[in-house]
């Protein structure tokens, strides 16, 4: 029996050191199954005091107070074991938690604009400056307000103008945000100062020319409005666009919707009007389009000409971007290869 106790005591022990040579986060765990072996109901040693009974009555007392001594011994061993396993698994979980707050910040990787959006924004900005509200308008419209009500009726050859990509008879891609004046003409009363710009669609494609690309149109309507107010609004956006020398000029022009109609050029913002590849020598870059309003266009939209008069201007924000950035090909906006869209967004942390 003696023999027994001291070979169990041997084996606590050694069972113990072993759980500690683990170098892992359930010590706790490990240790506490082991107790069980042991002093669980069913353990080795919870066993031996059971086995006392057995024992001849004379040696009983003795025996006992070593089995005692043992469960006492072992208690402690595991109590103090226990203690030393949080010890250890706390340094543990430490040590995996550790966190170096001197190492490099890891830089997240951020998206940016694209160019034709950040032109847009700007545009939008600088018109809203001058006090002009935006109106969205559909992509998709109604032969009538893309081209008949814009003076352009079925059959006339400024259809050809622009070249359409039709959904049906009647409904088609729009190919100029001057649709959208339309719809504000119809809904709002003069004094009329609103952008309508987004996507517009024509059969065309080459380097200067894309079947989707974007547009900004401007519309005010009002009394007393000249082609001297949309010559000076012009003038003042040319200079906050590029810089602050830059001239605009107007050219007499074609469009079914304005009349007079008027082709607006900027002085060449490379050379400034010396001459050079981009303004082709002539010192002077076209950038839009534009004209007072065609009173068959107002009196369509039961505005009274008789008081109000209007001028409208529409603009390719692509082209826009072209001039302003030097970018030939306008089919770069469309490639997404990241190493052009790069270079217009100083995304801090891009590597
Ligand atoms: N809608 C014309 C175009 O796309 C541009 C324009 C707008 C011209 C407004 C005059 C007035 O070509």
């Amino acid at each position: 029996m003696q023999k027994k106790i001291a070979t169990l005591k041997e084996e606590i022990q050694i069972e113990v050191q072993k759980v500690f040579l683990q170098e892992n986060e359930n010590l706790r765990q490990k240790l506490f199954e082991l107790k069980m072996q042991f002093l669980g109901k069913t353990g080795k040693l919870t066993d031996l005091l059971k086995s006392m009974k057995d024992v001849a009555p004379e040696l009983r007392p003795e025996m006992g107070k070593y089995v005692n001594e043992l469960r006492d011994y072992a208690e402690k061993l595991f109590a103090e074991k226990e203690r030393l396993a949080r010890e250890k698994e706390m340094a543990l979980r430490y040590e995996r938690e550790k966190i170096d707050i001197t190492a490099p910040a890891i830089f997240q990787k951020k998206g940016g604009l694209h160019p034709i959006t950040l032109i847009q924004n700007e545009l939008i900005a600088i018109f809203t400056g001058f006090g002009f509200t935006v109106f969205d308008s559909t992509e998709f419209e109604t032969d009538y307000y893309n081209f008949q009500a814009l003076n352009i009726p079925e059959d006339h050859p400024s259809r050809d103008m622009q070249d359409t990509f039709f959904i049906h008879k009647n409904l088609l891609l729009r190919s100029q945000t001057s649709a959208g004046q339309v719809h504000v003409m119809e809904q709002q009363l003069p004094p009329i100062k609103i952008l309508t710009t987004g996507r517009v669609y024509r059969s065309d494609s080459d380097a200067t020319h894309s079947p989707m690309f974007h547009q900004m149109e401007g519309l005010v309507v009002d009394k007393n409005i000249t082609l001297c107010d949309l010559k000076g609004l012009l003038d003042a956006f040319a200079k906050r666009m590029f810089d602050c020398n830059t001239k605009t000029r107007l050219r007499p022009s074609y469009f079914p919707f304005t009349e007079p109609s008027v082709e607006v050029d900027l002085s060449c913002v490379h050379c400034h009007g010396k001459g050079c590849k981009i303004c082709k020598n002539t010192g002077w870059i076209e950038i839009l389009g534009a004209g007072m309003v065609n009173e068959r266009v107002l009196q369509t939209c039961k505005i009274d000409t008789a008081k109000y008069s209007g001028f409208a201007f529409g603009l390719g924000i692509e082209r826009i971007a072209m001039i302003k950035y030097g970018i030939p090909d306008i089919r770069l906006f469309f490639e997404n290869d990241i190493r052009f869209l790069k270079q217009f967004n100083s995304a801090k942390g891009e590597k």
